[in-house]
């Protein structure tokens, strides 16, 4: 990204995440044009990034959206993405949320557990509807990511095994309320290697295989996110042999490829801008304290993970190693450990590199931290897509304790 960071913090403060709205388009183009020849659904996954303008940027160059939570869906529904491309996953979803998704028609809800499938059968009856289902298999293959992304084990709480996922196939296809079109799977996050992702693949495609020979019509092969991107030195995969090994895995079936990508279509988009507030150094070792914080960006705290920093002030001095640490009272409260860094000075400019991912969408106001604003870059202009959060934002669902009525629960009379 080329933009001029120094007058865009200037403009519009910092913390700041900025989007390049063309290179999440060119992604975007990138990974559909792989599938060409074939028919193809990418729906994004909204929790990645799930700015409204984001989301609308995706949806008008085509994309459908995966959606965990009624809320999610809500936005996709808001920011134009076609309810024929809408899936609704999640190991636990709440009635109300079942009943609007099926009110909204969207393309599928994709089931995680047998209890589950009854709840919907038991809405869509209520509501004298046919729900289209897909079932998240869980194919038990290890996809060789951190721990608290990977989801493709049978000791992971998600999906079902293959047995009962048959065993459900049968019963949806008798159910008058139960239409099941689909079939899912997910086996983790930042995947830079394609065997497991095969493995996965072609355990699935059999099972699609024994179901058509059942008469259950499976029309979409969704293959679930995890394409990995390059946060530090790492190799991703290719989306070429990736689409090639989906395609050659289901051939000689009429099957729409869908996937839901999330951190490979926007990750490197994004990057989060901060300003050094100090320098200080305790037991010889040296800090630099910027304005973002663990709230704005937790996942090195959370998962240990790399995000470039570049130094962006006019020091030209030599770099020593820092630790880039936030204001927040945690010892977590980190973006970069010894990163190599001249000495700053107050309201130096620093980036924070591939936040564009898991970033925003896992900030919090903790510390009563306002959270940050969000501009989106695109054909050489700036456009505030949200605005920074000011203290007044964070109290307004908080009745005052002193001129809120009690309701009279506690009676001691
Ligand atoms: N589909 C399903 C069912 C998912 O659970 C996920 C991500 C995706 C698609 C999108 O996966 P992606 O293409 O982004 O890898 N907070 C973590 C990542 C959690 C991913 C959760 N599921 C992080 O910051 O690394």
């Amino acid at each position: 990204m080329q933009a001029d960071y120094q007058t865009l913090a200037e403009h519009y403060g910092t913390p700041l995440y900025v989007y390049d709205f063309d290179a999440m388009a060119a992604n975007y183009r990138r990974l559909k044009e792989a599938f060409s020849g074939h028919k193809s659904l990418i729906s994004y996954a909204v929790k990645a990034n799930s700015n409204l303008s984001v989301v609308a940027h995706f949806a008008r160059q085509g994309a459908g959206a995966d959606c965990v939570s009624i809320g999610e869906v809500q936005r996709a529904l808001t920011a134009g993405v076609d309810r024929y491309k809408i899936i609704f996953s999640g190991v636990g979803k709440r009635d109300d949320e079942i009943e609007i998704a099926l009110r909204e028609g969207i393309l599928l809800i994709n089931l995680e557990s047998e209890a589950e499938m009854k709840r919907v059968e038991m809405i869509a009856k209520r509501l004298g509807k046919q729900a289209r289902i897909s079932i998240r298999v869980n194919p038990n293959v290890d996809a060789q990511t951190h721990p608290y992304i990977s989801t493709g084990l049978h000791e992971n709480k998600f999906g079902v095994e293959i047995d009962a996922a048959k065993r459900m196939y049968i019963y949806a296809k008798n159910s008058e309320h139960l239409d099941p079109i689909g079939i899912h799977f997910h086996i983790g996050s930042q995947l830079t290697d394609l065997a497991p992702l095969r493995e996965a693949t072609q355990i699935v495609a059999d099972l699609v295989r024994s179901l058509h020979a059942i008469d259950v019509d499976i029309k979409f092969f969704d293959v679930g996110g995890g394409l990995g991107v390059v946060y530090r030195d790492e190799t991703p995969i290719d989306v070429h042999a990736y689409a090639d090994m989906i395609t050659e895995a289901i051939r000689g079936m009429d099957l729409t490829i869908m996937c839901e990508p999330g951190r490979s279509m926007v990750a490197n988009a994004g990057v989060l801008l901060t300003q050094v507030l100090y320098e200080k150094e305790n037991g010889g070792k040296r800090f630099v304290i910027v304005d973002a914080a663990m709230n704005d960006l937790m996942r090195p705290t959370l998962y240990q993970a790399y995000h470039r920093i570049e130094y962006l002030g006019q020091n030209q001095e030599k770099a020593t190693e820092a630790d880039i640490v936030g204001p927040i009272c945690e010892s977590g409260d980190w973006f970069g450990k010894k990163v190599p860094m001249p000495p700053t000075e107050h309201n130096d400019l620093i980036a924070i590199h591939s936040a564009g991912a898991y970033g925003f969408t896992m900030a919090s106001n903790y510390n009563t931290r306002g959270r940050a604003a969000e501009i989106a870059l695109e054909g050489g202009t700036a456009r505030l897509i949200r605005d920074r959060e000011n203290f007044e934002d964070q109290i307004r669902l908080e009745k005052g304790y002193l001129n809120t009525p009690a309701e009279g629960y506690d009676d001691d009379t």
